[in-house]
Order: C-alpha cells, then structure tokens, then sequence
C-alpha cells in the first residue's frame, strides 16, 4: 500500500470524494464497484484499487482503499446523508437532497457540527434534538421559514401547515424554559391571500396560537425597520402599485411567564441625544408647558436627571449590513458552498440576548441558518445551542467561529467544500 494512504489529507480528501460522488450522482443509485471505480479516480490513483495487504493476525488480504471508502460510506449513511436502494444490494443514493447541492438532515440525524466552550451548533431536525435536552433555556431567539409562495433553496412550510410546523419546533423548547424566560420569533408580513394584494393572517393566528396551544404571553411586536430591504412585494407594489414597499418585518416576543419576566432595559440603553445631555448638564428645562390637554407637563427641572442612557424604543432599526454576513460569504464562496439566502444582521440577536438574557444563561435557535444566534451569544458570553437542518449552511458558519475558545468540527463537516 502506499505509505501516504491513511494520513490527514488523503483521508478527507476521500470522505469528500465519497461524498461528492454521491451528491453528483443525485437521485441516481450507485454500486458499490462503481463508488470505488469513481473515487479511485477522482482521487487520482485508480492503481490502488489492485493493491492488496494482509491483514489482522490471520494476515486475510483485502484491499484497504475499499474499505477506507466503505467505511466513509457507512458514516454518511449514518449521518443521513445516502439511503440504501431498497431491495438492492451494495446500491445507495442521496437521501433528499434539496435544490443544488444542499443537504438535509434525514429524520433522526443528530450531528454536533461545531462547538466551542461555550455552545454547540447541531445538525439535524430541531424537534428531534430539542426533544432530548434538559439544560434550562433564558431565551429562544429565532427566525424561522416564512410561509412563502416560492420558496427559498432550503425549503419553507405551507402556510396551512405553518403553526403547527412552528408550534412543533417550539413545544421541545419551551418545556425547558426557566419562569420569565422570552422566546423572540422573526416573522415576515410580506405572505399574500392568493391572487391578493390583501396580506395573510397568518401571524395574528400564529400569536393567538402561541398562547393557547403553549401558553406563551406577547410581551411586544417590534417592528425591525430595514430601509435597505430591496424593493417588494414586487408585484404588488412595484408593478400593481397598490401597496407600499415594505421596509419591516416584525419580531415577536414573548414569555412564558410575565410577571418573572427576566428583561431589563438597563442592558441596552442608547446614548443620550446631544440635546439630553445639554438640558441634563443645564439642571433640566427652564420652561413650563403643558400639553395633551394637561396629560404631559414640563416643569422647570424636568429633563434635569442624570441617567446613564436612554431607554431604548420598541423599533429596532438595523440594516442588513454586517460584517459577519460579509466574512460568512467570502468564507462560504472560498470553500465553493452555497450561500445562505435568509440571514439577520447578529445585530438583531445581539439586542434581544442583552435585553432579555444575563451571562452564562443559555440562548438557543432552532432555525438557526448561519449561526448568528450562536455567535451574538458567543461574543457576549452567554451558552448558546442552535440547530440547522442544511449541512453545507454549518459548514459556512463554522468559518466564523475557528477563533473561539475551544472550537471543534465534525470530520464529516471538514470534508464539505
Ligand atoms: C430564515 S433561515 C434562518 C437564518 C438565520 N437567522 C441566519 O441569520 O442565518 C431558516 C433556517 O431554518 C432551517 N430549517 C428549516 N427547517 C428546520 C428544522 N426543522 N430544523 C432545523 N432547521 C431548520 C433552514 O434550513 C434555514 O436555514
């Protein structure tokens, strides 16, 4: 055998061969003569499939390559990621594939992608992996698929199926939450009655859902002003012209329990105006006023108080640039993986984790994409865990979080792009 057979590189470099020959193939069924033949040669060496070596004390010669590749494919078999052909022998294929070149978990697959010190991104079916933690949750954050007409390359619910879609993935989660704990839902308003220019109500019955079905409390709907949305819905707006451009998309938080609730605004107060800070340092105002038929009144110290910020408004204005979906991308396009088509700002994480966690607590995201969760919880030292169902989306995330204490990654996952 040749002695560079069985170091690092030519190891992954034959997990991604199987793999890759496997998802080239799509929906096709392969041999397990034809994997070997297709493998040998992608690596370059088709020699070695000729080479046999004794092995174990009873010195049986077998050829190893066969069974380094038989073993990556039981592994990915395993991971969900091939299925057996049924009925045949030897023959497997690609379990769903989903659009180009991206993969989903199969039911029952529960990989850790990644981890660091202080999270885990997990690969696999949100339910199923939430269905087996214990650890007390302080916050749920999460955007999940919206119900729409074309969907995204990862797939999205029908509308008729959505809250019980949501209200699955959520029921795991919040039998785990600590009292006072918050869940924050990203949702999206752009869904149409078909043929209509009238919006779906699919989130008023998803809010009415949330609390008679799992008992959860609407603390707020915080619209996330984003001027930087391209334009839409482009149909209604741009070519009918009888809506507007929509430049929101509304956040819904809630608590399981709203007198304990574990919020405070002290964590994320804003800067003072120029103007607060004049009239603060002045002793406050040096009028009087009355206005709202007396309902508010300036007196001459109001305003006078020092206070370390302001309260922050229940508008979240962020746009969609963010050097981390800037570092994601370039990452993700070096290592030729898909790009995520659905990602936050981890500005928008990164408020409601200040707002609504302490440190240390644990923050989760079931729908959790490129990790933005994990890495706003990260960086602010809370225990966070998220779950994704594409493996390639994991794979891209992964490149943000080499710098972390403690940071791991799957072998299978090293292999993908
Ligand atoms: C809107 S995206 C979330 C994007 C994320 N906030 C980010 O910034 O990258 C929704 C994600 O949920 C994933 N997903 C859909 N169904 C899932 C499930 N049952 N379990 C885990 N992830 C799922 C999709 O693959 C998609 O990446």
């Amino acid at each position: 055998m040749d002695s560079d057979f069985g170091k690092e590189a030519i190891q992954l470099d034959l997990f991604s061969h199987v793999r890759n020959t496997y998802s080239q193939a799509g929906e096709e069924a392969i041999s397990n003569d034809s994997l070997y033949a297709v493998v040998a040669e992608k690596l370059g060496r088709p020699e070695l499939l000729k080479i046999k070596t004794p092995v174990g004390s009873s010195g049986e010669m077998h050829n190893l390559i066969k069974r380094k590749i038989r073993w990556f494919q039981q592994t990915l078999k395993q991971l969900g990621v091939i299925e057996r052909v049924q009925g045949e022998r030897g023959v497997w294929r690609l379990a769903e594939p989903v659009g180009k070149d991206l993969h989903k978990a199969a039911d029952g697959v529960r990989l850790v992608a990644f981890s660091t010190d202080l999270g885990v991104a997990f690969w696999g079916h949100c339910k199923d992996i939430f269905a087996s933690v214990s650890e007390p949750i302080a916050l749920c954050i999460t955007s999940p698929p919206y119900p729409l007409r074309n969907a995204r390359a990862y797939g999205n619910p029908a509308e008729s199926e959505y809250i019980d879609f949501i209200c699955s993935a959520l029921e795991p989660i919040i039998k785990n939450l600590i009292p006072g704990a918050s869940v924050v839902l990203n949702l999206s308003s752009d869904i149409f009655l078909s043929k209509s220019p009238a919006r779906s109500l699919y989130v008023e019955r998803l809010v009415l859902s949330l609390h008679d079905r799992l008992g959860l409390f609407l603390m707020d709907r915080i619209p996330w002003v984003n001027k930087s949305k391209p334009p839409g819905p482009t149909y209604w707006a741009c070519v009918n012209r009888v809506q507007l451009t929509t430049a929101y998309e509304p956040i819904f938080w809630f608590t399981n329990d709203p007198l304990k609730v574990r919020s405070d605004n002290r964590r994320v107060l804003e800067p003072h105006s120029d103007r607060q800070q004049r009239l603060m340092a002045a002793g406050g105002a040096k009028r009087s006023a009355t206005y709202g038929d007396g309902a508010y009144k300036i007196r001459p110290d109001s305003f006078g108080r020092v206070t370390e910020g302001k309260i922050a408004r229940n508008v979240l204005e962020r746009g969609h640039a963010c050097s981390d979906t800037k570092a994601y991308r370039e990452y993700a396009l070096n290592h030729n993986l898909p790009i995520h088509g659905a990602m936050f700002p981890t500005s928008i994480p990164e408020f409601f984790i200040q707002f609504l966690t302490e440190p240390n607590e644990l923050v989760v995201d079931c729908f959790g994409g490129t990790i933005k969760t994990g890495l706003a919880a990260e960086r602010l030292g809370r225990r966070w865990m998220s779950t994704e169902l594409i493996i390639q989306y994991l794979r891209g995330a992964a490149g943000l979080f080499q710098k972390f204490n403690g940071f791991e990654m799957h072998p299978a996952l090293r292999s993908i792009g």
